[in-house]
């Protein structure tokens, strides 16, 4: 209930208090904790740790996971319009076309949705950005179905400064690509650093391979198709013959689609989302810019690349995992 949750907010915001801190930058005058080795703002980190002491997940769940601007909306797209698709058979009706993504489903992240009472009670669907080794206990022990997604880190610094630059405003001062990209490579950034966000899920997907998907943004544009039938047969709602037939994969590839989405009303708007809109007041078509695979070639340096391929390679090494 509400009473139990500000007190609770005092008791986080004294952990809080306790926690190395930096200077993030992103944002005008945002401070960022260190907690569980990764740095969060305080909103963020008021609203993980309320999610880690109270979320109960019911094994039925299914987590859709990301760091923050690897593909997040367009996941939660395809497992949304694949779930709901006898529901909203005339999809002339689907709330995809009606909602940002984000809007359609829980954001544990955020204080006031770790009570999640209000949840369509047909829709298994959750979402997080908390790093892997910081979920809720009630999760792991649940034995829930997580679909994680992850992009090149060059790809996904390049969309993280521009959403940073909505963020910012137009009033305020500018932050610097060069700079930016070394707050980036040292982890200084909301959920950072990405290297370790994105291995914790990996090496979970390995050691469980049953109840997590693991999915590459680049792999996800190269054959969306194939994606959609194995995140169905993942969730356990596999595509008949017949839905096949009548070409209901390719509906949800569609629908889902960056041209589709983006051009939707309600997602050109520059209202806030309400999910993701609790702690940034930021417009809904700040999360559509432009869904293509190596747009960082049109921003970065040699240098720059460079440094963040052999961060890459570094810590990747030996995971078996590549970008
Ligand atoms: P770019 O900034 O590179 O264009 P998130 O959803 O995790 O915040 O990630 C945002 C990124 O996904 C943005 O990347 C955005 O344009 C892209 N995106 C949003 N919707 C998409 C879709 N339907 N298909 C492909 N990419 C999409």
């Amino acid at each position: 209930g509400t009473r139990a949750s500000s007190t609770n907010h005092t008791k986080y915001k004294e952990i809080i208090s306790t926690l190395p801190r930096i200077e993030g930058r992103w944002r005008q005058s945002q401070q960022l904790h260190e907690y569980q080795g990764f740095w969060f703002g305080q909103n963020i980190l008021e609203g993980i740790m309320s999610a880690q002491e109270h979320l109960k997940a019911q094994p039925t769940d299914i987590f859709i996971c990301s760091h923050p601007k690897s593909g997040t909306t367009w996941l939660k797209a395809l497992s949304f319009a694949i779930l709901t698709r006898k529901r909203f058979s005339d999809s002339s009706t689907n709330p995809l076309l009606s909602e940002l993504p984000h809007d359609v489903m829980p954001f544990i992240d955020i204080l006031a949705f770790t009570d999640i009472t209000s949840r369509d009670p047909e829709l298994p669907l959750l979402s997080t950005h908390m790093p892997y080794t910081s979920l809720p206990k009630s999760i792991v022990e649940c034995k829930c179905k997580i679909i994680y997604i992850c992009r090149d880190p060059k790809d996904l610094f390049i969309s993280l400064w521009h959403f940073a630059g909505k963020v910012r405003g137009t009033s305020a001062e500018t932050f610097p690509l060069e700079e930016a990209c070394q707050k980036f490579c040292e982890g200084l950034h909301n959920y950072g650093p990405y290297w370790d966000h994105v291995l914790g899920y990996w090496k979970a997907s390995l050691q469980f391979p049953e109840r997590m998907l693991f999915i590459k943004y680049e792999d996800l544009q190269n054959d969306t198709f194939s994606y959609v039938k194995r995140m169905a047969d993942f969730m356990g709602c596999p595509f008949s013959m017949e839905e096949e037939r009548q070409g209901l994969v390719q509906k949800v590839v569609d629908l889902c689609s960056f041209e589709i989405l983006s051009n939707l009303e309600v997602n050109k708007s520059k209202k806030p989302s309400s999910a993701i809109g609790q702690y940034v007041k930021i417009e809904k078509k700040a999360f559509f810019r432009k869904g293509k695979v190596g747009d960082w070639e049109n921003y970065l340096t040699a240098d720059m690349a460079a440094t963040i391929d052999q961060i890459t390679e570094q810590k990747f090494s030996g995971s078996g995992l590549s970008f």
